[in-house]
């Protein structure tokens, strides 16, 4: 009786993650998405727990009970921006568990099994304590490149493949030993495994610049993935084994994703060194000859809002950095009071994590309708009157397409050079996260706004009012 209930909610709980996913994919049903994933954790919580003996709910109630307090504070005080290092501490914890659920299997009462069924249990072990070990430290690495506290250079140590090799090699030959050992006896060779994963986790994430870290949270993602289906296997549990293929799956789809809007390979990422001095001086390409940089200030913006007919709005990472989102969603209102044709336009890599500037706009109650996709609106750039480009660079870069030396050429971006007028607001004249100069500001129909995109934002308001 009790089986067939946990077994009817573990499918229940399987269809409302892959309902849940099906909706996050969508700006229109993510919350409807969301709200799925939270039904089907519930069910497959108290499903789990309805197997257990009594005896442990003690133990499951003074872990769940701080660990979702703790969870809940943190989630409600974390801001946008700090939201990848966020992500990638939960994947450091997913590793943790797997690790411990590796050992703790191995060590723990084994059921009767016979001799392919003993040896296909170890196999899940040795790789699902590998895998857990490397998210783990990886993950924790990645937390501190994002968060500031280790530097975002690329540690390059002489010969670094070389080590990750020989780590690699290691691991296998304790694999060995760790299979051919009797009873527990591989216990040895478990924790030494266990180490030296720790370390290549470690090292392979230290030898990746800090900008490339939102693709390397995803890639880790898809780790955690693999590494909780491992622990599925190893415990003999459908749901879980189903969830950890599902985050795997959709992780390392992310990542692709993710690469291809960079026009970057996954192994030109994971070899490291690649816009790691963000907000730098442009570091690369040749400015045009006699370039010079026209501005206008927030009242000249106003002004030519007023008389645009058709305007398209490229947000970028400094519109998350000065939280300019609800000023901004006054000013469309406005316009769209006035019968102004508003539309957004969003790269698929704009900001720093995939849909960070639909979640934005979200937040902003932005309606869904003026909000499209790079390939939706690419061509129609050209009939735009104005273009206001807030706080955005690399995504707006002409040189992708224009410049076969550049180091972002053949990155897709948004050509809003075409368009009558650009406005870009930004600080200063500093470059984005891949370091390049941006010839769109200095062509003769683009106009320089600076200022914290918060503040003009206001201003331009103000001045529209
Ligand atoms: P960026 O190219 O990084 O440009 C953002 C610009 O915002 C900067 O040049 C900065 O110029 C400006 N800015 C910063 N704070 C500001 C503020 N308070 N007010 C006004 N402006 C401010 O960003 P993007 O155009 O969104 O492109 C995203 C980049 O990140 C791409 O190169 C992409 O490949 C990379 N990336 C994205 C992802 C995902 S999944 N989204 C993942 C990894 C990498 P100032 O300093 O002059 O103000």
């Amino acid at each position: 009786m009790l089986d067939s209930f946990v077994t009817i909610a573990y499918i229940a709980a399987s269809a409302l993650f892959i309902l849940s996913l099906g909706g996050l994919s969508r700006q229109g049903t993510a919350r409807r998405g969301n709200l799925f994933g939270i039904l089907g954790m519930l069910i497959a919580l108290v499903a789990t727990a309805a197997r257990m003996d009594f005896g442990g709910y003690g133990v499951l109630a003074a872990a769940l009970i701080p660990g979702a307090i703790i969870g809940a504070l943190l989630a409600w005080r974390v801001q946008m921006t700090a939201m990848p290092q966020m992500v990638a501490i939960l994947h450091s914890f997913v590793g943790a568990a797997a690790v411990l659920v590796g050992i703790a299997t191995y060590l723990g009462h084994h059921r009767q099994m016979n001799e392919g069924e003993a040896a296909i249990h170890l196999v899940e072990i040795f790789i699902g304590v590998c895998i857990g070990a490397v998210t783990f430290t990886g993950s924790i690495v990645a937390f501190g490149k994002l968060q500031g506290t280790l530097s975002g250079r690329p540690l390059l140590l002489p010969g670094r493949h070389l080590i990750n090799l020989a780590l690699l090699i290691l691991t296998v030959a304790l694999g060995v030993w760790f299979f051919r050992s009797p009873g527990t006896d591989g216990q040895t060779a478990l924790i030494a495994a266990t180490i030296v994963t720790c370390i290549l986790g470690a090292h392979f994430v230290l030898a990746i610049g800090g900008a490339d870290m939102p693709v390397v949270v995803s890639m880790l993602n898809s780790y955690s993935g693999w590494a909780a289906a491992a622990a599925g296997f190893m415990l003999s549990n459908d749901l879980l084994i189903i969830t950890g293929a599902l985050v795997g799956s959709s992780g390392a789809i992310l990542s692709y994703i993710m690469c291809r809007g960079m026009n970057r390979s996954f192994v030109n990422v994971m070899l490291g060194g690649f816009g790691t001095e963000v907000g730098a001086a442009p570091a690369t390409g040749a400015l045009p000859a006699g370039a010079e940089v026209h501005s206008v200030d927030a009242a000249g913006a106003a002004d030519l809002l007023r008389e645009a007919r058709k305007v398209v709005i490229v947000p970028g990472y400094g519109l998350a950095v000065a939280q300019a989102q609800h000023a901004l969603a006054e000013v469309v209102r406005l316009l769209r009071e006035r019968d102004v044709d508003v539309r957004f336009a969003i790269h698929p890599v704009a900001g720093r994590l995939p849909g960070h500037m639909n979640v934005l706009l979200a937040e902003a109650n932005i309606p869904y309708d003026i909000v499209f996709e790079m390939e939706e609106i690419n061509d129609r750039l050209k009939d735009a009157d104005l273009v206001l480009v807030i706080g955005a660079n690399d995504i707006v870069n002409p040189s992708a397409m224009e410049d076969p030396t550049s180091p972002i050429a053949g990155m897709p971006v948004l050509r809003v050079w075409e368009a009558r007028t650009i406005v870009v607001m930004k600080r200063s004249m500093a470059s984005g996260y891949a370091g390049v100069d941006n010839p769109l500001f200095y062509r003769d129909n683009t106009l320089m706004l600076f200022g914290d995109a918060r503040k003009v934002v206001d201003e331009i308001l103000a001045a529209s009012r």
